[in-house]
């Protein structure tokens, strides 16, 4: 595998994180559009609006009751053509949270299974009457194309293929900051020149095309850590470092991000073996002595322990995958208020 340190920080345009493998969306949540399909709707103005409502919805989760009358009287579906266990659970947690109904589609046991075409599925669930339609699918753009089939829902992007997931980058902001003001080490409200390393499977991660759109809007300074293989094929419009040498990152950083290594999108041989990546890029105990005092270990889900991350790494108090996913619930509460929200009071349901 090549060691060694390049860094090429990029300006371009061509297949910059948001624009890569879809169209790019021309709605965005924040300002009185109705849909979320990409951080690059957001901006820093538009993530900072969702992490501030996301304080008040964590103190709701924190309630003995943790259920708030905002979304009565609205139909949220969640429409996974693809595996999950955090974002469908935590997205269903948040409908319900805030009252409103939940509808679960499976592919498996649809009738996508007797042919029926993703346009047509779509058309039927929006003619049952919902407000928000929450889709993964294995290809890239498929939430946006879902938001020009429907007219009424708002269509939120739960994870396209390589290209986003935006709510997982908005959870991961709101995480950081969260900790790393616990620990006394950030007091600014945007991540602003803080260094942060996304670690492994770049190149077919929907999670760090997200995360570098967002950590970068809100100022931090990314490197991405990885094999050449495992790197975009272009980083033209990437605002990143690249380094191949995660030992003499990690002193440098306050957060350590670890991809799993995306086997499902691995069309070709593109490492040696697993043995030798974990070698070469996992976060072993001893390479994790290495971060400064009070960095942050994070993984988006699911772990893959003893591969990116040894197994009682993953358990430090320094990582923060449990806080994540927490906050994941307050998050996407967040979302689905701005998108749907009523403007009716936070109080108790
Ligand atoms: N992080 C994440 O998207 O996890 P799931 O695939 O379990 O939803």
């Amino acid at each position: 595998m090549t060691t060694g340190t390049t860094t090429t920080t990029t300006t371009g345009a061509s297949t910059a994180p948001g624009s890569a493998s879809a169209p790019a969306s021309t709605d965005s949540p924040i300002g009185g559009r109705r849909h979320l399909l990409s951080i690059a709707d957001l901006g820093a103005e538009g993530i900072e609006e969702v992490m501030k409502l996301t304080d008040s919805f964590v103190e709701v989760s924190s309630r003995a009751i943790p259920k708030v009358p905002a979304l009565r009287g609205k139909t949220v579906v969640s429409l996974f053509f693809e595996e999950s266990t955090r974002t469908r659970l935590s997205f269903e947690t948040a409908a319900r949270r805030l009252s409103a109904d939940v509808m679960t589609f499976s592919s498996s046991s649809s009738s996508i299974k007797k042919g029926e075409s993703l346009r047509d599925t779509v058309q039927t669930i929006e003619a049952m009457g919902i407000d928000a339609v929450i889709v993964r699918h294995a290809g890239s753009g498929v939430p946006w194309q879902v938001s020009r089939w429907v007219h009424g829902p708002s269509v939120i992007n739960a994870g396209d293929g390589w290209h986003e997931h935006p709510t997982q980058a908005l959870l991961d902001c709101y995480t950081i900051r969260q900790q790393l003001r616990a620990r006394g080490i950030q007091s600014a409200p945007a991540l602003d020149g803080l260094r942060i390393a996304i670690v492994g499977d770049v190149r077919h991660s929907r999670v760090a095309r997200s995360g570098v759109l967002a950590f970068a809007a809100l100022g931090a300074h990314i490197t991405l850590v990885a094999p050449p293989t495992l790197l975009p094929a272009s980083l033209v419009g990437w605002p990143v470092e690249v380094s191949h040498d995660l030992e003499s990152v990690l002193p440098k950083l306050d957060v350590v991000y670890l991809l799993r290594l995306q086997q499902e999108r691995m069309i070709e041989a593109l490492l040696p073996s697993l043995r030798e990546y974990t070698a070469t890029y996992g976060l072993t105990r001893q390479r994790a002595g290495l971060l400064p005092e009070g960095a942050l270990i994070m993984h988006p889900g699911p772990v893959n322990r003893g591969v990116e991350i040894a197994a009682e790494v993953a358990d430090l108090p320094s990582s923060v995958i449990t806080n994540q996913v927490a906050n994941g619930v307050a998050v996407r509460m967040a979302v689905l208020y701005r998108l749907l929200g009523s403007g009716v009071e936070l109080a108790v349901a």
